[in-house]
């Protein structure tokens, strides 16, 4: 299935069309399955849209019916800068009317492997078929997703759910959790948000006119994420170049 591209002019219109396809989809799953099972983007670019559902999304989303989760995962304290569970509860989960029981975190005092396994259990026993409803990721500039990162042994994972990855020497916190493909696969839905000049490079690459890869070069992690429905980019037109949508 081609993905669906969506190319705003500027990174807060970016957000606030992906905001307003997440408010969408959740009012969609909580129609049809009482729910809205969300994993949530780590990094820095889905800052933005969170604080915007919660400052702009109280009332159309039902709150206490939605899920949420983390795609990947930095082993850190929840109280260190670089922790997506902290970046999430600063930027909505405090902000909106979510029941702490709904609020699934990754285990990262367990280590890596553990917490891993925890996760995928947290997962199995909530849905052992379709835990999530809709799957945020971003986009790093080496064409990682979650901690899916170029080359990792993590790639190549075909059963597991959740697994623990380790990010390249680059990254200041190495020990990571990270869902895996067969899990993502498993999400109805899948939105990728791309915002700045810095990943043009990648999106070309993916998604342009030549995304296909020679011979030479493996596919990027990016490129291999797959969902129950078409894939869907959510990038400003400095991430877009000459991308149309
Ligand atoms: C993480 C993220 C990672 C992120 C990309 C883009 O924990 O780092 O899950 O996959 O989405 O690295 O990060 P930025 O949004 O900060 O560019």
């Amino acid at each position: 299935m081609n993905p669906l591209i969506h190319i705003s002019p500027t990174a807060d219109d970016t957000i606030r069309a992906a905001a307003e396809r997440l408010a969408a989809l959740a009012i969609q799953s909580i129609q049809q399955r009482a729910r809205f099972s969300l994993a949530l983007a780590g990094g820095s670019t889905p800052r933005a849209l969170y604080s915007l559902l919660a400052a702009d999304y109280q009332r159309s989303i039902d709150w206490p019916k939605v899920h949420v989760w983390w795609s990947d995962e930095r082993c850190v304290p929840r109280d260190h800068p670089d922790s997506n569970t902290r970046m999430a509860r600063e930027s909505l989960l405090s902000r909106v009317p979510i029941p702490e029981t709904n609020i699934h975190t990754i285990r990262t005092d367990l280590g890596s492997h553990r917490a891993a396994d925890d996760y995928e259990q947290q997962l199995r026993t909530f849905d052992s078929t379709t835990p999530l409803d809709l799957t945020l990721l971003g986009l790093g500039t080496d064409g990682h997703t979650a901690s899916l990162f170029p080359g990792g042994p993590a790639l190549s994972e075909h059963r597991r759910w959740v697994v623990s990855a380790e990010a390249p020497p680059a990254s200041p916190i190495k020990d990571r959790v990270t869902f895996t493909f067969p899990l993502i696969a498993t999400s109805p839905w899948v939105m990728f948000l791309v915002a700045g000049s810095e990943k043009r490079p990648m999106i070309e690459r993916i998604l342009g006119a030549h995304s296909a890869n020679s011979a030479a070069e493996p596919p990027l992690p990016s490129q291999l994420v797959r969902a129950q429905t078409p894939v869907e980019w959510f990038l400003d037109e400095p991430a877009a170049g000459s991308l149309r949508s």
